[in-house]
């Protein structure tokens, strides 16, 4: 049988994504209840980027279900520096570990670590691609915020073109009924022609693109803040011009729902004003603590799958 990773997040049924939710807040209800389930198994994270997050969330939720922790956070601390391939490097890891989290600056890397071994491999974000962990913590805190992920208007702001966060967003939300999105970006930042052919036209999901936040902000559910995303830009000059097109502040939040909800996947740079943390409807970092518990819910799940 051919082992199951989690590479994209369209590799799960929504029906999965929904059990997922539902065990993860039973994680939350009932941490007792998880705290041995993987004892004497090993995660390896393999970070080839930059992380405080992800890693960090994919390493406590490990711990938190029994088990242990191995990996580098810095790919030059590694054979990697050497010039080891990902695919000899994936091929070692694994005679030591049972799951393995890889991030890499390189689109389709986890990819090509997963082809190579017979562990799980979950890609905690590939280049400008995806990253389907991210997406599972946004669902979860929408779910935990809102009751519920359908019938949802969800502006996606920022960076649309380089965030891998809104490309596995858009891919995931787009299966719940009744969701319609908005994409605020500069021209220069608009979200990929795949993602809008092969995903919004494809399955007719209704959206519009507009580089004005303030206009529709007061029909937003989710606002779904995002950095520019520096290190995917070929010239400074670029970055600098676009890094504050948008920055969210109490005063632009004035119009919006009383219910909605503000995400971001973190790091922030300047597109979230400070003084908008203390407002209830700054959800960001309670969506930081989701995060551990959804990666926890989907360990549990690929390793009883591939044992
Ligand atoms: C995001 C990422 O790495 O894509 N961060 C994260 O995993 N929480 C977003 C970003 O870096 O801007």
């Amino acid at each position: 049988m051919k082992t199951r990773g989690l590479i994209d997040i369209a590799e799960l049924t929504t029906q999965e994504i929904d059990e997922l939710m539902l065990v993860a807040s039973d994680i939350v209800e009932n941490p007792e209840r998880y705290a041995e389930k993987c004892k004497g198994k090993k995660l390896a994270t393999l970070f080839y980027e930059a992380s405080t997050r992800t890693r960090l969330s994919f390493e406590s939720a490990m711990l938190d279900l029994g088990g242990n922790v191995i990996g580098f956070s810095d790919a030059q601390s590694s054979s990697v520096s050497k010039g080891e391939s990902v695919s000899d490097t994936a091929r070692t890891v694994a005679c030591f570990a049972d799951i393995i989290a890889m991030r890499h600056p390189k689109e389709g890397a986890p990819l090509v670590a997963q082809m190579s071994v017979n562990i799980p491999v979950i890609n905690a974000g590939d280049g400008g691609h995806n990253h389907p962990t991210q997406t599972l913590t946004d669902l979860f805190t929408i779910k935990r915020e809102l009751g519920h992920v359908d019938h949802l208007v969800i502006g996606c702001c920022g960076d649309l073109k380089f965030g891998r966060t809104v490309h596995s967003l858009v891919t995931a939300m787009s299966r719940y009924p009744g969701v319609r999105f908005v994409f605020i970006s500069p021209d220069e930042l608009r979200i990929p022609e795949h993602i809008r052919a092969e995903v919004l036209d494809a399955k007719g999901i209704s959206y519009v693109e507009t580089t004005s936040l303030d206009d529709v902000m007061p029909e937003l559910d989710i606002l779904y803040m995002t950095r520019v995303q520096r290190e995917r830009f070929f010239n400074e000059a670029d970055y600098l011009r676009l890094r504050d097109s948008y920055i969210l502040t109490q005063e632009k939040l004035k119009p919006a729902k009383e219910d909605m909800r503000v995400l971001h996947p973190l790091p922030r740079v300047n597109e979230i004003s400070i003084a908008v943390d203390s407002d209830p409807r700054a959800a960001y970092f309670r969506q930081v603590k989701n995060g551990k518990f959804i990666r926890m819910a989907l360990i549990l799940k690929l390793l009883s799958e591939n044992a």
